[in-house]
């Protein structure tokens, strides 16, 4: 979308995977002041986003959206302004549709004017916008009526289509909105996480700066997976060029969970200003190599083992549009290491179960 928004993919943090319908307005400030306290911020996380069960069932007598009172009682607008006054953004959820998915809030259709207008005047920096209990009309007329209404509303505000993929949206996202789901909702596991990178990848022609395929929610911390299935969860989801956002309960993280999510080198692929989404340029059984070229003639290259055992994987050159006799500098992200061996024409690993290696290549001869 064309608001001048997500030029690299959006870093935050969100409250649905982790805490659900259990939100409110104390845990929300808890988790901006931890994005600050932890060094998240200063590595780009920036929005504090609340997802559905915000809002009373009910709209007031003007047809207003009304914060819950017994969860938000200082309303939104206070949220925001402490939120940006720790120099983040707030995000928001609504749904084009007549009920939000936990059906415990309205949705913003037939509302939309009033509810971008509400949202702008709260200073709301990002909408998440859902799909759930709508009138049964395609998405492609629902959603565009949003965008119309975020433009107008006088503020830029990111904007999230949360339409799971089955309308295609890579397809017709562009002009409607920064990012669009392209699966449905992720659960913190191996296949559930692994399927919804394949589904996405099919996408990556689509993504450029402005507009991202959004394969959900980062479940890293969340314990459903080992510590090499969550460093293949973001390795993918960096090379995908998909939305960081954080979804584990960021006050109270496990060194392991922090040093993934911190790493420098892996965030600053996700955030590289071409905006090339990584494709799998070969599959042989549970082995796949996924590549996207970076700015500065390099190149990012994931060696994945989907399998149950130890693999050596290889990448070869032509696969990943090298000349075949170019020298080759590679910089390992998760070991933090440029290796002392130069390569031609391929490099091989040696890869654990569910593990991958993530390489900047640069060619030097
Ligand atoms: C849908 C979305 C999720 C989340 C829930 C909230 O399932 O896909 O990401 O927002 O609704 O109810």
């Amino acid at each position: 979308l064309n608001n001048g928004l997500g030029m690299t993919p959006p870093m935050g943090w969100n409250s649905w995977n982790h805490f659900g319908c259990n939100i409110d307005e104390k845990m929300i400030r808890e988790t901006a002041d931890a994005l600050v306290s932890t060094g998240l911020s200063k590595l780009g996380y920036e929005y504090v986003n609340i997802d559905d069960c915000w809002a009373e069932i009910s709209r007031d007598d003007k047809g207003n959206l009304v914060p819950k009172n017994s969860t938000f009682p200082s309303g939104i607008k206070a949220l925001a302004d402490y939120v940006h006054g720790k120099g983040l953004k707030l995000g928001i959820y609504s749904d084009a549709g007549f009920f939000t998915c936990s059906k415990k809030m309205p949705g913003s259709l037939g509302h939309e004017e009033q509810d971008a207008k509400t949202f702008a005047s709260w200073g709301i920096d990002y909408l998440k916008y859902d799909n759930c209990n709508n009138d049964g009309s395609k998405p492609t007329v629902r959603y565009p009526v949003m965008t119309r209404a975020l433009m107008k509303a006088g503020r830029p505000i990111f904007f999230s289509l949360c339409e799971w993929g089955d309308m295609h949206p890579a397809e017709w996202g562009a002009p409607v909105g920064n990012s669009w789901r392209t699966t449905n909702d992720i659960s913190d596991n191996w296949e559930s996480m692994i399927s919804r990178a394949d589904q996405n990848e099919v996408y990556a022609e689509y993504a450029r700066p402005g507009g991202w395929n959004d394969p959900d929610m980062l479940e890293v911390g969340n314990g459903g997976m080992t510590k090499d299935e969550y460093i293949v969860h973001f390795s993918l989801w960096a090379v995908s060029k998909a939305p960081l956002l954080l979804g584990c309960d960021i006050r109270n993280m496990t060194k392991e969970t922090l040093d993934i999510i911190t790493n420098k080198e892996v965030i600053a692929v996700n955030q590289d200003p071409y905006g090339f989404q990584a494709k799998k340029v070969r599959m042989e059984g549970d082995q796949e190599i996924w590549a996207a070229t970076l700015s500065g003639y390099r190149i990012s290259v994931v060696l994945l083992n989907r399998g149950p055992v130890r693999y050596s994987t290889t990448a070869r050159w032509d696969d990943i549009g090298l000349d075949p006799k170019t020298v080759v500098e590679a910089r390992d992200l998760w070991e933090h290491k440029t290796l002392r061996t130069q390569f031609v024409g391929n490099l091989t690993a040696t890869l654990g179960p569910h593990s991958c290696k993530l390489y900047v290549l640069k060619p030097i001869a």
